[in-house]
C-alpha cells in the first residue's frame, strides 16, 4: 500500500456526502437501514486514531476534532433518508495499538453516538494492522467472556447507550456463549463472522437448538512458533484468517459447498494473485523521523517477510503454474562457509546475461556473498549458467523490476512485489561466462 496523505477539505466534504447518497440509495433499494463502519481501521477508524490522524486542522487533534466526520456522516445520512430508516455505527473498543484510539476515547464517542441517537451499536476492536477483531485470547470463568473478544469493554460502555441496542462481534463460538452474553444483558445482538462463512444456516441452526458448538477452522502462518508474537506475524495472520473465509464466501458464492481442507499456502497465493506481493508487506506510516534502528527493524521484518511468506508463496504460485515465470534461482559461494548457496531470484535474462535486483542491497546474505566471490551461477528455465556478477548502483531499479514483467498483466504485481520487500534496492548484472 501506498503512503498514506491527509485528504483535502474539499475531499473529507465529498466523502461526506457520499455516506449520504449511498444510504440514500440503499434505502430506495428497499433496505431498512445501514451500518457505517467506524472501525476496524478503515477511513473513519483511521480518523478516529491519533496514530493514523496527524491533523492540525478542524478534522485532528482532540477526539471531537477527530470524531468530527462521523458525526457530519451520521447527520447528512439523517438528513438523506426517512426518519425511520435506521442508521448503525460499528466502532473499535480500542485499536489495540500503542498511541491509538483507546477505550476511555471509544467511551467517549460511543456516549455521543448515544445523544446523536443512532439506532444500534457494534462493538467491535483492531484493525488489519492489529488485528484484535480476528482473535485475542480472553481470561475468564464464564464461557462467554472466555470466548467474545470484547464483552468486558461493552460491559463498561451498557449505561452510557441508554436502550439503544448493543451489539457485539467476535469470538462467539457456543450457544451457552451466546445465550450468557444475552441472559447477562451485556448485549442484545450477536454477531457471528468466520464459522458463517462455513455453515451459512448456522443462525438457523443455533435458533432451533440443533447446534451448540460452532465449527472453527484455525488458520495459521507456517513460521516457527517463536515468531507466533511478532505483530507483523500477527497483522499477517489475521489478512490470512480473513481471505481464507473469503475465499469460502467465493465457494458460496459460485453456489459450491465451502472446502474446509483449503490448504493455507493456496490462500497465500490468492492474496498475491489478487493484490501483488505488496499485500503481505507491513503497513507503511509516514516517518516523521529516520533512525538506523528503523532502518535495521524493517531489514530485519521484511526478510522473515521474505524468507517465510513471499518465497514460498513464489514458489507455490509456480508450482501452481501462475504468472512468475520471471522467478528462478541463483547460486553463490557462501562467505564463511565456502559452499554453494541457492536462493530464489527474480531475473530477466538477454544474449549476453541476466540482470538481478537485490532487494536489500549490499546487506542481502547473498549480495555479501557475491561481493566476496562474484563467480555465480543462475538458472534460466532448466539450464544453469555460469556469470560474474557485479553490482551497478546508477542502474533506475525501477525501470528495471518493470521490465522483469514476461506480459503487461504480470507488470503491476513484479513491480509491486519488488516495491513491498526491498529496503535498499540495487541492480545486480550477471554476465555469462560460457
Ligand atoms: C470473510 C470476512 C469478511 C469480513 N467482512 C467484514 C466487513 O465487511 N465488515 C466488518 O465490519 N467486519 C468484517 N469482518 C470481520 C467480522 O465482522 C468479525 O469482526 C470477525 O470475523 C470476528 O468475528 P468472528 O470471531 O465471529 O469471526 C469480516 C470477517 C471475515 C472472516
Amino acid at each position: 500500500m501506498p503512503a498514506p496523505r491527509a485528504l483535502t477539505e474539499d475531499e473529507i466534504g465529498d466523502i461526506v456526502a457520499r455516506f449520504a447518497a449511498t444510504a440514500e440509495l440503499v434505502e430506495l433499494a428497499g433496505f431498512d437501514g445501514v451500518q457505517i463502519h467506524a472501525a476496524h481501521g478503515y477511513l473513519i477508524s483511521q480518523f478516529l486514531s491519533p496514530l493514523s490522524n496527524l491533523r492540525t486542522d478542524r478534522w485532528g487533534g482532540d477526539i471531537e476534532n477527530r470524531a468530527r466526520i462521523l458525526f457530519d456522516i451520521i447527520a447528512a445520512i439523517r438528513t438523506a433518508v426517512r426518519p425511520a430508516f435506521g442508521v448503525g455505527v460499528k466502532i473499535n473498543s480500542a485499536d489495540f495499538q500503542r498511541g491509538g484510539f483507546t477505550e476511555h476515547e471509544s467511551r467517549a464517542v460511543i456516549t455521543r453516538l448515544a445523544e446523536a441517537g443512532v439506532d444500534l451499536i457494534e462493538i467491535s476492536g483492531g484493525s488489519y494492522e492489529s488485528p484484535a477483531m480476528m482473535g485475542r485470547p480472553v481470561a475468564s470463568n464464564s464461557s462467554s467472556q472466555r470466548e467474545a473478544y470484547f464483552l468486558d469493554y461493552t460491559r463498561t460502555v451498557r449505561d452510557l447507550v441508554g436502550d439503544i441496542p448493543l451489539a457485539v462481534t467476535g469470538g462467539f463460538r457456543t450457544r451457552t456463549g451466546m445465550s450468557e452474553a444475552l441472559a447477562s444483558d451485556t448485549c442484545d445482538v450477536v454477531g457471528v463472522g468466520r464459522p458463517a462463512a462455513i455453515a451459512p444456516q448456522l443462525a438457523q441452526s443455533l435458533l432451533d437448538d440443533s447446534t451448540d458448538t460452532l465449527e472453527r477452522r484455525a488458520v495459521k502462518l507456517p513460521v516457527p512458533r517463536r515468531l507466533a508474537h511478532v505483530s507483523t506475524v500477527k497483522s499477517l495472520e489475521g489478512l490470512l484468517d480473513l481471505q481464507w473465509h473469503t475465499d469460502q464466501l467465493h465457494e458460496l458464492g459460485a453456489g459450491r459447498t465451502p472446502d474446509v481442507s483449503r490448504p493455507t499456502w493456496r490462500t497465500l497465493a490468492t492474496i498475491v494473485q489478487r493484490n501483488g506481493l505488496g499485500a503481505l508487506k507491513p503497513t507503511q506510516r509516514r516517518v516523521t523521523a529516520s533512525s538506523s534502528k528503523r532502518g535495521a527493524r524493517k531489514f530485519a521484518v521484511e526478510r522473515l517477510v521474505g524468507k517465510y511468506i513471499a518465497n514460498p508463496t513464489v514458489l507455490a504460485l509456480n508450482r501452481i503454474g501462475l504468472s512468475t515465470s520471471y522467478a528462478t534461482d541463483l547460486s553463490t559461494t557462501g562467505r564463511r562457509s565456502g559452499t554453494e548457496r541457492v536462493v530464489p531470484v527474480a531475473a530477466s535474462f538477454d544474449q549476453t546475461g541476466a540482470w538481478i535486483i537485490s532487494q536489500h542491497g549490499l546487506k542481502a546474505g547473498w549480495a555479501r556473498n557475491i561481493s566476496a566471490d562474484p563467480r555465480v551461477r543462475i538458472r534460466q528455465g532448466q539450464r544453469w549458467r555460469s556469470g560474474i556478477a557485479e553490482f551497478r548502483p546508477e542502474d533506475d531499479v525501477s525501470t528495471r523490476a518493470a521490465g522483469f514483467a514476461t506480459s503487461r498483466l504480470a507488470a503491476p504485481l513484479i513491480v509491486s512485489g519488488f516495491r513491498a520487500l526491498q529496503t535498499d534496492p540495487i541492480s545486480v548484472r550477471i554476465t555469462f561466462t560460457e
